[in-house]
Protein backbone atom coordinates (compact mmCIF):
# COMPACT_ATOMS: atom_id res chain seq x y z
CA UNK A 1 0.00 0.00 0.00
CA UNK A 2 1.27 3.73 -0.63
CA UNK A 3 0.51 6.03 1.60
CA UNK A 4 0.15 8.97 -1.17
CA UNK A 5 -0.42 8.25 -5.17
CA UNK A 6 -1.77 9.87 -8.17
CA UNK A 7 -4.90 7.44 -9.15
CA UNK A 8 -7.24 8.33 -11.99
CA UNK A 9 -6.36 12.12 -12.54
CA UNK A 10 -6.86 12.85 -8.45
CA UNK A 11 -4.38 12.19 -5.23
CA UNK A 12 -5.09 9.19 -2.94
CA UNK A 13 -3.89 9.20 0.35
CA UNK A 14 -4.17 6.97 3.46
CA UNK A 15 -6.35 9.38 5.77
CA UNK A 16 -4.07 9.26 8.79
CA UNK A 17 -6.54 11.22 11.07
CA UNK A 18 -8.59 8.04 11.12
CA UNK A 19 -5.75 5.29 12.21
CA UNK A 20 -5.51 2.57 14.08
CA UNK A 21 -9.45 2.64 14.24
CA UNK A 22 -10.06 2.47 10.43
CA UNK A 23 -7.55 2.74 7.27
CA UNK A 24 -9.04 5.05 5.23
CA UNK A 25 -8.50 6.28 1.72
CA UNK A 26 -8.97 10.17 0.86
CA UNK A 27 -9.41 11.20 -2.94
CA UNK A 28 -8.27 14.65 -3.02
CA UNK A 29 -9.04 16.83 -6.20
CA UNK A 30 -8.15 20.09 -5.99
CA UNK A 31 -5.88 21.82 -4.00
CA UNK A 32 -7.76 23.51 -1.28
CA UNK A 33 -8.72 20.32 -0.17
CA UNK A 34 -5.04 19.39 -0.40
CA UNK A 35 -4.04 22.26 1.91
CA UNK A 36 -6.57 21.40 4.04
CA UNK A 37 -5.68 17.86 4.43
CA UNK A 38 -1.85 19.12 5.32
CA UNK A 39 -3.19 21.16 7.95
CA UNK A 40 -5.31 18.44 10.10
CA UNK A 41 -2.53 15.90 9.40
CA UNK A 42 -4.09 13.48 6.93
CA UNK A 43 -1.46 13.19 5.11
CA UNK A 44 2.19 14.08 7.40
CA UNK A 45 5.73 13.48 7.53
CA UNK A 46 8.53 15.34 5.58
CA UNK A 47 8.98 12.82 2.62
CA UNK A 48 4.75 12.34 2.31
CA UNK A 49 4.48 16.45 2.20
CA UNK A 50 6.47 16.85 -0.03
CA UNK A 51 4.95 14.30 -2.84
CA UNK A 52 1.64 16.03 -1.61
CA UNK A 53 3.06 19.32 -2.62
CA UNK A 54 4.77 18.10 -5.77
CA UNK A 55 1.04 16.18 -6.89
CA UNK A 56 -0.43 19.78 -5.47
CA UNK A 57 1.24 21.76 -8.04
CA UNK A 58 0.22 19.53 -10.82
CA UNK A 59 -3.42 19.76 -9.55
CA UNK A 60 -2.99 23.71 -9.61
CA UNK A 61 -1.71 23.98 -13.08
CA UNK A 62 -4.13 21.55 -14.47
CA UNK A 63 -7.45 23.31 -12.87
CA UNK A 64 -6.09 26.93 -11.63
CA UNK A 65 -6.36 30.28 -13.40
CA UNK A 66 -3.21 31.45 -11.27
CA UNK A 67 -0.92 28.18 -10.24
CA UNK A 68 1.85 30.14 -9.22
CA UNK A 69 -0.26 32.15 -6.40
CA UNK A 70 -2.25 28.87 -5.27
CA UNK A 71 1.06 26.84 -5.13
CA UNK A 72 2.57 29.91 -3.01
CA UNK A 73 -0.46 29.00 -0.54
CA UNK A 74 0.58 25.18 -0.57
CA UNK A 75 3.91 25.55 0.06
CA UNK A 76 2.95 27.55 3.14
CA UNK A 77 0.54 24.96 4.89
CA UNK A 78 3.39 23.86 7.26
CA UNK A 79 6.43 25.56 7.52
CA UNK A 80 8.87 23.26 9.31
CA UNK A 81 9.38 20.35 7.14
CA UNK A 82 11.38 21.81 3.89
CA UNK A 83 10.32 18.99 1.69
CA UNK A 84 7.45 20.73 0.66
CA UNK A 85 8.48 24.07 -0.26
CA UNK A 86 11.32 22.27 -2.02
CA UNK A 87 8.52 19.57 -3.74
CA UNK A 88 6.70 22.93 -4.93
CA UNK A 89 9.51 24.72 -5.75
CA UNK A 90 10.57 21.85 -8.18
CA UNK A 91 7.45 21.26 -9.44
CA UNK A 92 7.14 24.78 -10.28
CA UNK A 93 10.22 24.53 -12.19
CA UNK A 94 8.61 22.76 -14.75
CA UNK A 95 5.26 25.25 -15.14
CA UNK A 96 6.91 25.69 -18.78
CA UNK A 97 5.94 21.81 -19.98
CA UNK A 98 2.28 22.34 -18.45
CA UNK A 99 -0.05 19.72 -16.77
CA UNK A 100 1.96 16.63 -18.35
CA UNK A 101 5.46 17.91 -17.10
CA UNK A 102 4.71 18.84 -13.89
CA UNK A 103 2.76 15.84 -13.21
CA UNK A 104 5.69 13.92 -14.54
CA UNK A 105 8.51 15.69 -11.83
CA UNK A 106 5.96 14.98 -9.56
CA UNK A 107 5.60 11.61 -10.12
CA UNK A 108 9.33 11.20 -10.08
CA UNK A 109 9.62 12.76 -7.12
CA UNK A 110 7.51 9.93 -5.50
CA UNK A 111 9.62 7.49 -7.08
CA UNK A 112 12.80 8.62 -5.90
CA UNK A 113 11.32 8.82 -2.33
CA UNK A 114 10.29 4.78 -2.91
CA UNK A 115 14.29 4.45 -3.81
CA UNK A 116 15.33 6.44 -1.06
CA UNK A 117 13.65 4.76 1.56
CA UNK A 118 14.74 1.21 0.43
CA UNK A 119 18.43 2.95 0.40
CA UNK A 120 18.17 4.40 4.01
CA UNK A 121 17.29 1.37 5.49
CA UNK A 122 19.63 -0.79 4.03
CA UNK A 123 22.31 1.88 4.85
CA UNK A 124 21.02 2.69 8.22
CA UNK A 125 20.49 -1.00 9.20
CA UNK A 126 24.43 -1.31 8.79
CA UNK A 127 24.99 1.35 10.58
CA UNK A 128 23.29 0.60 13.76
CA UNK A 129 25.35 -3.21 13.72
CA UNK A 130 28.62 -0.80 13.19
CA UNK A 131 28.03 1.58 16.02
CA UNK A 132 26.13 -0.86 19.15
CA UNK A 133 28.26 -4.05 17.78
CA UNK A 134 25.22 -6.34 18.58
CA UNK A 135 23.81 -9.11 16.59
CA UNK A 136 20.11 -8.17 17.88
CA UNK A 137 19.18 -4.73 18.51
CA UNK A 138 16.71 -2.42 21.09
CA UNK A 139 15.95 0.74 18.76
CA UNK A 140 14.16 3.63 20.56
CA UNK A 141 11.98 6.05 18.35
CA UNK A 142 9.98 8.85 18.50
CA UNK A 143 6.63 10.00 16.63
CA UNK A 144 5.87 8.71 13.06
CA UNK A 145 8.94 8.01 10.27
CA UNK A 146 7.57 4.71 8.75
CA UNK A 147 5.43 4.19 5.14
CA UNK A 148 2.47 6.50 6.59
CA UNK A 149 5.08 9.58 6.72
CA UNK A 150 6.40 9.28 3.19
CA UNK A 151 5.50 6.80 -0.10
CA UNK A 152 6.64 3.19 1.33
CA UNK A 153 9.15 1.84 4.34
CA UNK A 154 9.62 5.44 5.48
CA UNK A 155 13.26 6.75 7.09
CA UNK A 156 13.74 5.79 11.29
CA UNK A 157 11.60 3.44 10.83
CA UNK A 158 12.05 2.27 7.64
CA UNK A 159 15.61 1.25 9.35
CA UNK A 160 13.67 -0.64 12.06
CA UNK A 161 11.74 -2.42 9.25
CA UNK A 162 15.21 -3.24 7.24
CA UNK A 163 16.44 -4.51 10.93
CA UNK A 164 13.63 -6.59 11.40
CA UNK A 165 13.41 -8.43 8.07
CA UNK A 166 17.36 -9.09 8.76
CA UNK A 167 15.95 -10.96 11.91
CA UNK A 168 18.13 -7.81 14.15
CA UNK A 169 15.48 -6.41 16.00
CA UNK A 170 15.28 -7.27 19.41
CA UNK A 171 12.78 -4.74 20.53
CA UNK A 172 11.45 -1.25 18.93
CA UNK A 173 10.48 0.91 21.79
CA UNK A 174 8.18 3.96 20.44
CA UNK A 175 7.03 7.36 22.19
CA UNK A 176 3.82 7.67 22.23
CA UNK A 177 4.59 11.61 21.19
CA UNK A 178 1.98 13.48 22.54
CA UNK A 179 -0.15 15.69 21.61
CA UNK A 180 -0.93 14.29 18.05
CA UNK A 181 0.13 10.10 19.76
CA UNK A 182 1.82 9.79 16.08
CA UNK A 183 4.01 7.08 17.81
CA UNK A 184 0.57 5.68 19.73
CA UNK A 185 -1.90 5.81 16.85
CA UNK A 186 0.51 5.23 13.56
CA UNK A 187 3.67 3.86 14.74
CA UNK A 188 2.71 0.81 16.91
CA UNK A 189 0.30 0.17 13.84
CA UNK A 190 3.08 -0.15 11.42
CA UNK A 191 4.70 -2.15 14.06
CA UNK A 192 1.97 -4.18 14.43
CA UNK A 193 1.73 -4.90 10.41
CA UNK A 194 5.22 -5.59 10.20
CA UNK A 195 5.29 -8.31 12.63
CA UNK A 196 8.24 -6.55 15.09
CA UNK A 197 8.49 -6.88 18.71
CA UNK A 198 7.34 -3.37 20.41
CA UNK A 199 6.30 -1.73 23.44
CA UNK A 200 5.04 1.77 23.52
CA UNK A 201 6.56 4.31 26.29
CA UNK A 202 5.53 7.15 27.31
CA UNK A 203 7.16 10.52 26.03
CA UNK A 204 8.62 10.86 29.47
CA UNK A 205 10.09 8.00 29.94
CA UNK A 206 12.41 7.87 27.10
CA UNK A 207 15.99 9.38 28.14
CA UNK A 208 14.86 8.23 31.97
CA UNK A 209 14.80 4.00 29.99
CA UNK A 210 17.85 4.91 27.90
CA UNK A 211 19.85 5.31 31.40
CA UNK A 212 18.29 2.35 32.32
CA UNK A 213 19.58 0.29 29.47
CA UNK A 214 16.37 -0.31 27.83
CA UNK A 215 17.92 0.87 23.82
CA UNK A 216 21.05 0.47 21.83
CA UNK A 217 20.46 3.23 19.54
CA UNK A 218 17.61 6.32 19.03
CA UNK A 219 16.48 6.23 15.41
CA UNK A 220 14.84 9.63 14.11
CA UNK A 221 13.50 11.12 11.13
CA UNK A 222 13.99 14.83 10.16
CA UNK A 223 11.67 17.86 8.84
CA UNK A 224 15.00 19.89 8.19
CA UNK A 225 18.59 19.60 8.57
CA UNK A 226 20.20 22.86 8.72
CA UNK A 227 23.27 23.38 6.82
CA UNK A 228 25.82 22.72 10.17
CA UNK A 229 23.56 19.17 10.55
CA UNK A 230 20.80 21.60 13.36
CA UNK A 231 18.07 18.92 12.70
CA UNK A 232 14.30 19.74 13.79
CA UNK A 233 11.84 17.17 14.40
CA UNK A 234 8.83 16.28 16.24
CA UNK A 235 8.57 17.85 19.57
CA UNK A 236 10.42 15.36 22.23
CA UNK A 237 13.46 14.65 20.09
CA UNK A 238 15.62 17.24 21.93
CA UNK A 239 14.71 15.99 24.85
CA UNK A 240 15.68 12.42 24.05
CA UNK A 241 18.65 13.34 22.24
CA UNK A 242 20.38 15.06 25.81
CA UNK A 243 19.04 12.04 27.01
CA UNK A 244 21.01 9.49 24.72
CA UNK A 245 24.08 11.74 24.78
CA UNK A 246 24.45 11.21 28.83
CA UNK A 247 23.45 7.65 28.33
CA UNK A 248 26.51 7.23 25.87
CA UNK A 249 23.56 5.67 23.14
CA UNK A 250 24.05 6.40 19.76
CA UNK A 251 21.21 8.73 18.59
CA UNK A 252 21.25 8.74 15.10
CA UNK A 253 19.00 11.17 12.39
CA UNK A 254 17.77 9.17 8.88
CA UNK A 255 16.30 11.43 6.07
CA UNK A 256 16.41 11.63 2.49
CA UNK A 257 18.49 14.46 0.88
CA UNK A 258 15.12 16.35 0.03
CA UNK A 259 14.93 17.11 4.26
CA UNK A 260 18.71 18.85 4.04
CA UNK A 261 18.08 22.25 3.82
CA UNK A 262 21.77 24.11 2.42
CA UNK A 263 19.76 27.65 2.78
CA UNK A 264 19.17 27.38 6.51
CA UNK A 265 22.71 27.79 8.60
CA UNK A 266 22.14 27.03 11.55
CA UNK A 267 19.23 25.14 13.70
CA UNK A 268 18.46 28.93 15.14
CA UNK A 269 16.92 29.99 11.45
CA UNK A 270 14.70 26.63 11.38
CA UNK A 271 11.16 28.08 11.38
CA UNK A 272 9.35 25.70 14.13
CA UNK A 273 5.39 25.56 13.54
CA UNK A 274 3.53 26.73 16.71
CA UNK A 275 -0.06 24.23 16.55
CA UNK A 276 -3.64 24.98 17.75
CA UNK A 277 -3.54 24.86 21.87
CA UNK A 278 -6.48 22.45 21.55
CA UNK A 279 -4.37 20.09 20.49
CA UNK A 280 -2.42 20.33 23.82
CA UNK A 281 -5.87 20.96 26.48
CA UNK A 282 -7.33 17.38 25.50
CA UNK A 283 -6.95 14.19 23.34
CA UNK A 284 -8.76 13.25 20.46
CA UNK A 285 -11.26 16.02 21.03
CA UNK A 286 -11.76 15.73 24.95
CA UNK A 287 -10.78 17.94 27.12
CA UNK A 288 -8.72 16.99 29.78
CA UNK A 289 -7.47 20.26 31.20
CA UNK A 290 -9.95 22.44 32.99
CA UNK A 291 -11.56 25.23 30.61
CA UNK A 292 -9.54 29.05 30.52
CA UNK A 293 -6.90 27.07 30.61
CA UNK A 294 -3.93 28.11 28.24
CA UNK A 295 -1.64 26.18 26.55
CA UNK A 296 1.44 26.19 23.84
CA UNK A 297 2.28 23.88 21.15
CA UNK A 298 5.23 23.46 19.20
CA UNK A 299 5.16 20.90 16.74
CA UNK A 300 8.66 20.42 16.44
CA UNK A 301 11.91 21.28 18.43
CA UNK A 302 15.59 21.39 17.14
CA UNK A 303 18.26 18.97 18.18
CA UNK A 304 21.73 20.85 17.62
CA UNK A 305 24.62 18.69 15.64
CA UNK A 306 26.74 18.40 18.49
CA UNK A 307 24.10 15.66 20.01
CA UNK A 308 23.72 13.72 16.53
CA UNK A 309 25.93 10.63 16.24
CA UNK A 310 24.88 10.37 12.46
CA UNK A 311 23.00 11.35 9.91
CA UNK A 312 22.21 8.30 7.60
CA UNK A 313 20.47 9.90 3.88
CA UNK A 314 20.12 7.87 1.06
CA UNK A 315 23.90 8.87 -0.46
CA UNK A 316 25.58 9.21 2.33
CA UNK A 317 26.35 8.99 6.15
CA UNK A 318 27.07 12.27 7.82
CA UNK A 319 28.99 11.87 10.98
CA UNK A 320 29.50 15.16 12.39
CA UNK A 321 32.63 14.63 14.62
CA UNK A 322 34.45 12.35 12.24
CA UNK A 323 32.82 13.96 8.46
CA UNK A 324 31.03 12.23 5.62
CA UNK A 325 31.42 8.88 3.70
CA UNK A 326 29.21 7.90 0.57
O1 LIG B 1 3.75 16.65 12.61
P1 LIG B 1 4.18 15.47 11.79
O2 LIG B 1 3.47 14.22 12.15
O3 LIG B 1 4.16 15.77 10.32
O4 LIG B 1 5.71 15.28 12.22
C1 LIG B 1 6.47 14.31 11.54
C2 LIG B 1 7.83 14.15 12.11
O5 LIG B 1 8.25 14.85 12.99
C3 LIG B 1 8.69 13.12 11.47
O6 LIG B 1 9.61 12.61 12.39
C4 LIG B 1 9.46 13.74 10.29
O7 LIG B 1 8.60 14.40 9.41
C5 LIG B 1 10.23 12.73 9.55
S1 LIG B 1 9.14 11.60 8.72
C6 LIG B 1 10.05 10.43 7.91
Amino acid sequence: MRTIDWVDDAIELVDQTALPDRCDMLRIGTVDELIGAIRRLAVRGAPALGVAGALGVALAVRDEPDPVAVAARLRAARPTAVNLAWAVDAALGHLDGGFEAVLAHALRIRDDDIAACRAMGERGADLVRELTRRDRVRIMTVCNTGGLAAVERGTALGVVQTLHERGRLAEALAMETRPLLQGARLTAWELDRMGAPYRLIADSAGPFLLARGYADAVLIGADRIAADGDTANKIGSYALALGARRAGVPFVVVAPESTVDPATPTGAGIEIEERDQDEVLGVRGTRLAPAGARAANPAFDVTPHDLVTAIVTERRVIRPDLGERP
